[in-house]
């Protein structure tokens, strides 16, 4: 049967190094991901920093090597590649999907966020409406087994019904907050507000800034950014009226609780830890990832479970919380 051909432009953290230090139980970056999967053939590579370029070529031995994406695709030939991730920096993101968008690959992994702005990603939005092309965006959690079941414990009403919702993210609210921002959306649909609760962190590029989002029916989110000290942190909590679940260490924990009588005053009622209902595979994320990319490129009827839009979605409520904490906390309607 013949390989799905892949390339990975950006050969740093995300698109490599995560898993080139040494084999992984399971593949956490795109080049591992296509490289320990028999379904695809790695290519091509593409990265404007030589040393990065070789340290690549050393690991995972694709065919070409180019120091920018035209170059790849003349070297690779226009109809050569199916799949095509981009695990550059965001301020390059816009730029090459729009190269990759002349060409006639037919799946893009992108990397979040889709843009740097909601502005800078408006035009891409009108171009891909006219495309076949189906732009995947790489909001990890999305292909994440714990959280892939975490979402439907959700939708089950295994809960109860949802009363509060609670984020820490670090770094800045569109580069890690739309995380969270995504993820609650998948959970609970697109949000009708925001509004920041405090200022923005001065002397961080991204907008590191509180928030609380609301949905029709009562439902709030708190997210919470931290600049990353002093600790890196991204921690999910759900309380509901029948039961509660914290996700910690990053999504390596995951914490499950029930309601029931308070042992010590029987007149309340409060959370006590009871046993997970599924076993914890917080790794699997890159292994559903390439199941998903292999569906997109075989069934031409199916979509991206994280499109586009919905990574342009994560960065306009991102953007808007900004917008908020910016106009003194202002709410804003989505
Ligand atoms: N999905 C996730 O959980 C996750 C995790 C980490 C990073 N990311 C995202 O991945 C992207 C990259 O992050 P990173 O930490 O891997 O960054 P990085 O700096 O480690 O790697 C980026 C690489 O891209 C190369 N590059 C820059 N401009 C280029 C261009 N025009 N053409 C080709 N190569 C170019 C750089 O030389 C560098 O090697 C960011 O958008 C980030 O938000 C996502």
């Amino acid at each position: 049967m013949r390989k799905f051909r892949a390339a990975v432009v950006g050969c740093g953290v995300a698109g490599s190094l995560v898993d080139a230090k040494g084999p992984t139980p399971l593949p956490q970056s795109h080049a591992g991901m296509y490289a320990s999967d028999p379904r695809f053939e790695l290519v091509a590579a593409c990265d404007s920093d030589v040393g990065r370029l070789r340290a690549f070529e050393t690991t995972w031995k694709p065919r070409h090597v180019c120091r920018d994406i035209a170059e790849m695709f003349e070297r690779t030939g226009p109809r050569e590649l199916d799949v095509v991730s981009i695990s550059t920096p965001t301020d390059t993101h816009a730029e090459l999907l729009n190269a990759v968008l002349e060409s006639s690959v037919s799946v893009v992994v992108l990397e979040k966020p889709v843009a740097r702005s909601v502005r800078e990603a408006d035009p891409l939005r009108g171009q891909l409406s006219n495309k076949r092309t189906k732009v995947l965006v790489n909001y990890q959690r999305r292909w994440s087994t714990n959280f892939i079941r975490l979402v439907q414990h959700v939708r089950e009403s295994r809960l109860g019904e949802i009363v509060r919702a609670q984020i820490n993210y670090p770094i800045g609210i569109v580069h890690s907050g739309s995380h969270g921002i995504d993820l609650l959306r998948w959970m609970f649909g697109p949000p009708q507000w925001v509004q920041a609760l405090n200022a923005l962190e001065s002397g961080v590029s991204d907008g590191v800034v509180d928030c609380a989002l609301g949905w029709a029916g009562g439902l709030r989110a708190y997210l919470q950014g931290f600049a990353r000290r002093p600790w890196n942190i991204f921690e999910l909590d759900l309380l509901g009226t029948a039961g509660r679940v914290r996700v910690t260490n990053g999504g390596r924990d995951m914490e499950f609780y029930a309601v029931d009588v308070d042992r010590d005053y029987p007149h309340l009622r409060g959370f006590v830890p009871v046993e997970a209902p599924f076993p914890n595979e917080w790794q699997s994320a890159y292994l559903n990832l390439a199941d998903h990319v292999v569906e997109l490129l075989e069934r031409p009827e199916r979509q991206p479970r994280c499109s586009f839009s919905d990574g342009y979605e994560a960065l306009r409520v991102a953007e808007a919380a900004v917008v908020s904490a910016h106009e003194n906390s202002r709410r804003i309607d989505l």
